[in-house]
């Protein structure tokens, strides 16, 4: 055998579908990688014979292996802080009182278009530097902070730019209609029209996104609003997403569903109807404990019926200054299990296997099988449920991104 790089003395947590192991687990394994691969991957006692003098070889001394772990709903090209807001929430402000009275999104939107594209380069480099030391080797990352058609092409081309100069991949979302500017306050409609009809022309020409976004809610867009947006975006031939029930139940992921979205994220509001057409569609749920938490939530999404209708459920970090100013995969691992109750397991699935499914990319990535891409972190654990269950702490020991080490 003629390989790259080989990995041995390790367990690895495959989240390989269909192993009917708990995490798809191989103890006492091997990995080869070729040409950026997995090349082969089993229990080190199959290992063919290869030629041990001319192949790195990597001792991995009773580690874990799991796959990269994939951050898949982020809006982390952003500028300035909100941290005034938190202030405000503490002394009895809501979210949703502040969003109404011009602050929120909009105050971020404020400082992304007074931001030029190095400052907010070097912010989302930063942040990304943060995630990979976490074991992330995939990110999507949204605009919606420009809200006109300048400063969304602008948050998109940083956000490209990030992934052509970071070894992280990052997938890019137009969200376009994040919320409705001042400037449109009084004609929500003329501004879902300039999202349609000038700025997502301008994101398809220039090849900014690979998926298109809507924040379905009272605070910002009707169910009418998202339809055509989302309508728009597939007709051009983007994959399309939703931020839907997070606030309250207006029937978002039974829109998406019907569309056929890859995810649906948020969904603290969802109904068992939506469940069921999200299990019919294929849709994802993309559950991010970190808005939960920050905005101090208390209704739970439906955890239940989503396991219930087999639906996938997808952790992410959401990380941005409004709702969820947490850069941390660990800590989101973590809070699926205490706050949504998720097993580890689940959680770490939701951030490898059904992350990428939530972004399209579940061919290539999401899971250690012969053939997909080698992105894969060794943890200084004995047992991958330690991933979920620690805080603070960072075993993350090795990243390999398509093969190569880029982190130890
Ligand atoms: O995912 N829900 C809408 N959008 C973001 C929050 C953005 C903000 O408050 O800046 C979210 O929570
Ligand atoms: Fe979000």
């Amino acid at each position: 055998m003629n390989w790259d790089q080989v990995w041995i003395d390790v367990n690895v947590a495959t989240m390989d579908a269909s192993s009917s192991l708990p995490y798809g687990a191989i103890e006492n394994a091997a990995i080869a990688v070729k040409d950026g691969k997995v090349a082969w991957i089993g229990p080190r006692a199959d290992l063919p014979q290869f030629d041990a003098l001319a192949t790195p070889i990597y001792r991995g001394k009773g580690k874990w292996i799991t796959p990269g772990l994939i951050d898949a709903h982020t809006h982390l090209v952003f500028a300035g802080s909100r941290a005034n807001e938190f202030e405000m929430r503490l002394q009895g402000a809501s979210y949703e009182d502040i969003a109404r009275a011009g602050g929120g999104i909009i105050s971020t939107v404020k400082a992304c278009r007074e931001a030029d594209e190095e400052t907010l380069f070097d912010l989302g480099r930063k942040r990304l530097n943060t995630l990979a030391k976490e074991g992330v080797t995939t990110v999507e990352i949204k605009s919606g902070y420009g809200l006109d058609t300048e400063t969304e092409l602008k948050l998109l081309r940083v956000a490209k730019a990030l992934g052509q100069h970071h070894h992280i991949d990052v997938k890019t979302t137009f969200l376009g209609a994040h919320a409705i500017p001042a400037e449109y306050k009084t004609q929500p409609d003329a501004y879902v029209d300039l999202v349609i009809n000038d700025m997502l022309p301008q994101v398809i020409q220039h090849k900014l996104a690979d998926a298109v976004d809507v924040f379905c809610e009272g605070i910002a867009f009707n169910l009418e609003q998202t339809e055509r947006v989302l309508i728009a975006a597939k007709n051009a031939g983007l994959a399309i997403k939703l931020h839907a029930e997070q606030l309250s139940n207006i029937g978002g992921s039974e829109l998406a569903a019907r569309l056929n979205a890859l995810s649906v994220d948020h969904i603290e509001h969802l109904d068992e109807a939506g469940v069921k057409a999200l299990s019919e569609s294929g849709t994802c749920a993309v559950l991010l404990p970190g808005a939960y938490y920050f905005l101090r939530e208390t209704k739970l999404p439906p955890i239940e019926l989503l396991r219930q209708y087999k639906v996938p459920m997808v952790i992410a970090s959401d990380f941005n200054p409004g709702s969820s100013p947490i850069c941390s995969t660990k800590l989101m691992l973590n809070m699926a299990c205490t706050l949504f109750r998720l097993t580890p397991e689940e959680a770490l699935k939701g951030m490898t296997l059904n992350a990428a499914k939530a972004l399209g990319i579940e061919k290539s990535v999401g899971s250690l099988v012969v053939g997909k891409q080698a992105d894969f972190c060794l943890w200084d654990i004995s047992s991958p449920a330690e991933l979920a269950y620690t805080f603070g702490v960072n075993p993350c020991e090795q990243v390999i991104k398509a093969g190569k080490i880029i982190q130890q």
